[in-house]
């Protein structure tokens, strides 16, 4: 392993070498973990409604173990369909565009398109593909983001100062990973799809989750622009046509948590049961205007509404409205994929961070739900919008689920480490790729957070 290690570190684009991308395969990829792959086993394909999504690509039951040929097929299918969306999330870029890191949260488009490529490069090619070699062997210290297992890696705060390579070359290094995967995936064995297709599909959702941060991180940087540029010059907000009111949930043991068919994160395991209700649930997200009422009551400006540390917060980044909202000759304004827009009163408020969300849902005398009855509530179709507009805040710290035990080795590190200090929102927003929601699935971001596509519903447990 060690010298086919360093003959696969042999530089492809000239520059000189440092130590080879494949710092530690063997702790990494380990022989009993190909035996038990770290993420539960995938059932079948969840981006698109091909026809190809309906084949299993690691099913266990010999019946419905599909051909080696099937597998094969729909892996390059859905790699293909997976790396053509964030180029096409890119294309509407400048390279100047893809340099600029407006903040340590947020990364350079340039950075995500190469991120997601040295993450197919570093767990699937550099491991399984005997004669592959690193297209650069710097890039893996450049984009490895925090899988400490897999090496030493840039700082994530100094990653807009990285012009070079540019986006040319980024473009060249995905070119190059995305042939050397076709080429593994059309001359495995049987064996070695079975291995490498869980390998993928935690590739391809890596990959989606960073086409939603692309978004929510070019927004961002444009919103620093006093002159503010459109993603989209389409770009309209999204409109809800939720119901009003309460849904009401009884009392109940509930199953949450993943079990089953289908991708998920671990993060999203063991199901378990909870004890959930009574309580009602807004079956709207929180529109505009009822935030327009919010910051006309003084909201920003009563520090009883508040969590101390949230209050804190905005008054040291002197917050007064959601975050991209700005004042333009006395009226407010949202920058948006589609420029700077006025404020759309009947549009779900977004870019608002737990602290605004909890704050906002003291002043109505109301609670954020908990991630167990927001999950039940859109299990049972009892919430409206719950994905595709925006993520919405619970008030469950993110934590991990009885039972729950991170996988040993470097894609063990995807999830477990971040369990502390963070809040969960659920849903999906605007921003996320299709296929890539379910009622499980577990965001995470800090409390005072709020660049994403964020905003909130309403619960409450009075009668
Ligand atoms: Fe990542």
């Amino acid at each position: 392993m060690t010298s086919r290690a360093g003959e696969r570190g042999k530089p492809v684009a000239g520059l000189p070498s440092r130590p080879p991308v494949p710092y530690r395969l063997k702790r990494i990829f380990r022989e009993p973990t190909r035996r038990q792959p770290r993420f539960p086993p995938n059932r079948s394909l969840w981006v698109t409604k091909s026809a190809l999504a309906e084949t299993p690509l690691n099913a266990k039951a010999e019946a419905s173990v599909p051909a080696a040929s099937d597998r094969r097929h729909a892996l390059a299918a859905m790699f293909r369909v997976v790396r053509g969306e964030t180029e096409r999330r890119a294309a509407p870029l400048t390279p100047e565009d893809q340099v600029v890191q407006s903040m340590p949260d947020a990364s350079p488009a340039k950075w995500h398109r190469a991120h997601t490529t040295w993450f197919f490069e570093q767990f699937v090619l550099v491991p399984h593909l005997e004669d592959y070699r690193v297209f650069h062997p710097d890039y893996a210290y450049l984009f490895n983001s925090y899988y400490v297992s897999a090496g030493p890696r840039h700082a994530r705060a100094a990653r807009g100062l990285l012009t070079r390579p540019g986006a040319a070359e980024v473009t060249a290094y995905r070119r190059h990973v995305d042939a050397a995967v076709e080429r593994l995936l059309a001359t495995a064995d049987e064996a070695l799809l079975e291995r490498l297709a869980p390998l993928m599909e935690v590739g391809f959702n890596h990959e989606q989750q960073h086409q939603e941060l692309m978004l929510t991180d070019i927004l961002h940087a444009f919103g620093q622009n006093p002159i503010p540029p459109a993603y989209d010059p389409a770009w309209a907000p999204p409109r809800t046509t939720a119901s009003a009111g309460f849904a009401t949930l009884a009392e109940g043991i509930h199953t949450v948590g993943h079990a089953g068919a289908g991708f998920h994160y671990d993060n999203e395991t063991p199901a378990h049961r909870a004890l959930v209700g009574p309580v009602r649930i807004a079956r709207a997200l929180v529109t505009n205007a009822e935030w327009l009422d919010f910051m006309a009551d003084g909201g920003y400006a009563t520090p009883t509404l508040w969590l101390m540390d949230g209050f804190a917060r905005a008054s040291d980044e002197g917050w007064e409205a959601p975050g991209h909202w700005r004042k333009v000759d006395g009226e407010w304004r949202i920058m948006t994929l589609g420029g700077l827009q006025p404020v759309d009163p009947a549009a779900p408020v977004c870019h608002v961070s737990y602290y605004e969300a909890d704050a906002f849902a003291r002043w109505r005398g109301a609670h954020l739900p908990t991630e167990m009855e927001w999950e039940v509530a859109a299990r049972a179709g009892l919430i409206d919008d719950a994905f595709g507009i925006v993520w919405q805040w619970t008030r469950s710290a993110y934590a991990p689920y009885p039972g729950y035990r991170a996988a040993p080795g470097a894609l063990g590190e995807y999830n477990g480490k971040f369990m502390v200090n963070q809040y969960v929102l659920r849903g999906a927003s605007l921003a996320t790729p299709e296929g890539h929601s379910r009622t499980t699935y577990r965001n995470f971001f800090y409390p005072h957070h709020r660049w994403q596509f964020s905003g909130l519903r309403l619960a409450s447990y009075d009668d």
